[in-house]
């Protein structure tokens, strides 16, 4: 589209009382300012600019380069000032959005919409508020159409019990911003360059005003503190949650679900309470999440069950297998079909085969094991030797007893067993019984220790 998109992310955030730049702050575990590049970016523009403030370094570093062009504003002397500082980037034959980095859900259906509905003149997102302060107001005639915006400070009582007000996303018409913006006057309230005021500019000259009325105040809600900020967080997952459940997933309750990146689910998958998904996560068909897991970076094969606090980081489930309650699978865990992984069990960098099971208490780390294998309670892969990490191999069909340490490299040969409390340092083979252990003896000459009585 032959757009210039500008976002304004230069002011202070002062009340996040925080160190993080208030637009690198996270919503659904994104920067503020990326849910804005994003939606932006939908739209196609030649020419994207975030304008920034002084000290705003690491928000560049935090969005990247790629597409996007940097306008520094120090100091920020107000909203009309920070697009002028971005003018030098945009190509003057092509109208300009401008949207703020702070007001992240806005959707770019309404962005459409305003682009759309501003024909040859300016376009104003307008949101109706049943508490309008703080905000500027849109000021309209006797026949409705709109005359100016007046910020709170410098609005007449009258003005001020207007509810239609401005959320700050305009689009301005080609051409006219040079000028409009080096006339702009700071004899306001507060002292600063009001982008707003080109709208009393642009009708003086004739030219019309166009308002798209935003459905939801969530939609053009600005981050100015935490409240505010978890206020969108819920109101952001509460429209995933409902998306999900559109599509036929069963959520036990949609106010206790956090997706914080992209969840993908197919038919007849439930989610039980407390759950959060980060990163890229699949769950297939008819998989079902127990409550208080986190799960990221991970695809859960059909008919998988995961039982209650299960963690998950980079890691694979196959079909009808079934993990937890309190299972922890780490990078480059896969499990195959119908493997069982149970409480207090880790698995790392690992490939546990099909119909296999370690049901309780076990780390597998950097080890290969193959169908049909039964990992007692307490066995443990001795994969690191304080430098180096090395790998277990444990063929099909193999039985380890409880308490066994795997100290690789180690390979168990097909059918092997081990006896329970082996300390493998030896590849163990095929077929037959391994065991490291002293022999069990009793001693019937011993006799019980007896009180001393005291003297
Ligand atoms: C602005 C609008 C007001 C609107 C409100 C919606 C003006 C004069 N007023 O008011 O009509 O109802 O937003 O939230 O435009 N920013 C800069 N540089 C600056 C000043 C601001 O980049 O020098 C950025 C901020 O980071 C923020 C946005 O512009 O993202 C809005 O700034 P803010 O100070 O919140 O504007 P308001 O006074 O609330
Ligand atoms: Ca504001």
């Amino acid at each position: 589209m032959s757009l210039n998109i500008v976002i304004l992310a230069a002011g202070q955030g002062k009340r996040m009382y925080s160190s993080l730049p208030k637009v690198l702050h996270p919503l659904g575990g994104k920067p503020l300012l990326q849910h804005v590049i994003d939606t932006a970016r939908t739209l196609s523009p030649d020419h994207l600019v975030v304008v920034y403030g002084h000290g705003g370094e690491t928000v560049r570093e935090a969005m990247g380069e790629a597409g996007l062009a940097w306008a520094l504003q120090s100091p920020q002397l107000g909203t009309g000032h920070a697009v002028a500082q971005a003018l030098p980037l945009l190509n003057p034959e092509w109208p300009t959005l401008v949207l703020y980095g702070d007001v992240p859900l806005v959707q770019q259906a309404t962005l459409e919409a305003l682009i759309a509905k501003r024909g040859e003149g300016l376009g104003l997102l307008t949101v109706q508020l049943q508490n309008p302060s703080g905000y500027g107001r849109i000021v309209r005639d006797a026949a409705g159409l709109v005359q100016s915006i007046v910020e709170e400070k410098d609005a007449t009582p009258f003005q001020r019990q207007i509810t239609e007000v401005n959320t700050g996303i305009i689009v301005l018409p080609p051409k006219v911003l040079p000028e409009w913006l080096a006339q702009l006057s700071n004899d306001n309230a507060q002292g600063e360059y009001y982008l707003t005021d080109v709208v009393a500019r642009a009708v003086s000259e004739g030219m019309s005003i166009a308002t798209v009325l935003s459905e939801g105040e969530w939609e053009v809600q600005g981050v100015n503190n935490k409240v505010q900020l978890a206020d969108l967080e819920r109101q952001f997952q509460g429209r995933l949650a409902r998306v999900l459940m559109e599509s036929g997933v069963r959520l036990a309750d949609p106010t206790r679900l956090d997706i914080r990146g992209h969840l993908e689910c197919a038919r007849d998958v439930a989610i039980d309470v407390g759950c959060i998904f980060e990163g890229q996560v699949v769950l297939e068909e008819g998989v079902e999440v127990g409550p208080y897991c986190v799960i990221r970076n991970a695809v859960i094969r059909k008919g998988a069950r995961l039982a209650a606090f299960t963690h998950m980081d980079g890691a694979e489930v196959g079909p009808a297998a079934i993990v937890g309650p309190y299972a922890r699978l780490r990078p480059g865990a896969v499990l195959a079909e119908g493997a069982h992984v149970g409480n207090f069990v880790e698995i790392k960098n690992s490939h546990i085969g099909p119909q296999s099971k370690a049901n309780h208490l076990a780390y597998v780390g950097d080890a290969d094991v193959g169908a049909r294998v039964n990992i007692g309670a307490g066995t443990i892969t001795c994969n690191y030797d304080g430098v180096n990490k090395f790998r277990t191999i444990i063929e099909d069909d193999v039985f380890i007893g409880s308490d066994t340490q795997l100290v690789a490299p180690v390979r168990v040969g097909q059918g092997a067993t081990l006896g329970a409390g082996t300390t493998l340092t030896r590849d163990a083979p095929a077929g037959a019984l391994t065991v490291s252990r002293a022999r069990q003896t009793t001693i019937t000459t011993w006799k019980k220790p007896v009180k001393v009585p005291k003297a």
